[in-house]
């Protein structure tokens, strides 16, 4: 497997923020906690290409709103905040370097990565603040002949729909039915988040293995009953910039194709 991630930016303290309140945050620290990230997909087998630090673009360490990559082609998307549009354009020649066929999401439409939620041949898209119907209207045409089925899921709540659901495996997601309507994804076995810990659902799959964050013993857990693998890991200053672990890579399986 390999993975697209972004060093932090230094000027991470002025991140979008939507639904969680602003605190300190130590651009440092969040650059040492990014580097532990990239050394646990390391030892789990993901060959990591580290893009540099983009000064300008306070959340450009959360390259996965940049780009959908599938083994077909690659999606450039257009981020609902206007403030991270131009992270598009800095991650495009790593892309183009992947991926043949690289198509992109047109104005006025926008989606963010974060939304879109791949399973096999199934792609669920969250229609939240970010995301919106034409947008998931293009991505379905884009993807069309390749022949994914794309479903437009509403959500609340919270930023992106993998902050909700993410798959364990591909029968298996892990969800917190609070922030999204868990009948969209009723022919999946579903592991509710611990209800203590409402931001636990963002995992990062690597074939049988899970990432995901030190600050959720309690679904970690509950993740490790069920049979997975966890590796932990902190990023606490990730999270203050409502950043996640599936957010700070782009996973792909294939090279140029
Ligand atoms: N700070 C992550 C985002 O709002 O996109």
């Amino acid at each position: 497997m390999h993975a697209l991630c972004r060093a932090v930016s230094p000027a991470i303290a002025d991140c979008e923020l939507s639904f969680i309140g602003r605190e300190a945050i130590d651009a440092a620290l969040a650059q040492a906690q990014h580097l532990d990230y990239i050394s646990a997909l390391t030892r789990l087998g993901v060959s990591v290409t580290e893009l540099p630090a983009e000064p300008d673009l306070p959340d450009s360490v959360f390259v996965e709103d940049t780009v959908l990559l599938f083994d077909e082609l690659a999606v450039l998307t257009r981020p609902g905040a206007e403030s991270r549009r131009a992270e598009v354009d800095a991650i495009a020649p790593a892309v183009q370097a992947v991926r043949k066929q690289v198509e992109r999401i047109s104005a006025p439409s926008t989606i963010d990565g974060g939304d879109v939620l791949r399973i096999g041949k199934r792609v669920f898209v969250g229609l939240s603040q970010r995301s919106n119907q034409s947008a998931i209207d293009q991505l379905a045409d884009i993807l069309k002949p390749f022949g994914y089925s794309v479903t437009a899921v509403p959500m609340q709540d919270c930023l992106h729909l993998k902050s909700a659901v993410t798959a364990l495996s591909d029968d298996t997601l892990l969800i917190n039915p609070d922030w999204v309507d868990a009948a969209y994804f009723k022919e999946y076995q579903q592991i509710r988040v611990d209800e203590h810990e409402p931001h636990a659902a963002n995992v990062v799959r690597i074939d049988t293995s899970i990432l995901m964050p030190l600050s959720f013993p309690k679904t970690q857990a509950i993740v490790e009953a069920a049979g997975y693998a966890v590796t932990a890991v902190d990023v606490s200053e990730l999270q203050k910039a409502e950043g996640a672990v599936t957010c700070c890579s782009v996973l792909f399986t294939q090279w140029a194709i």
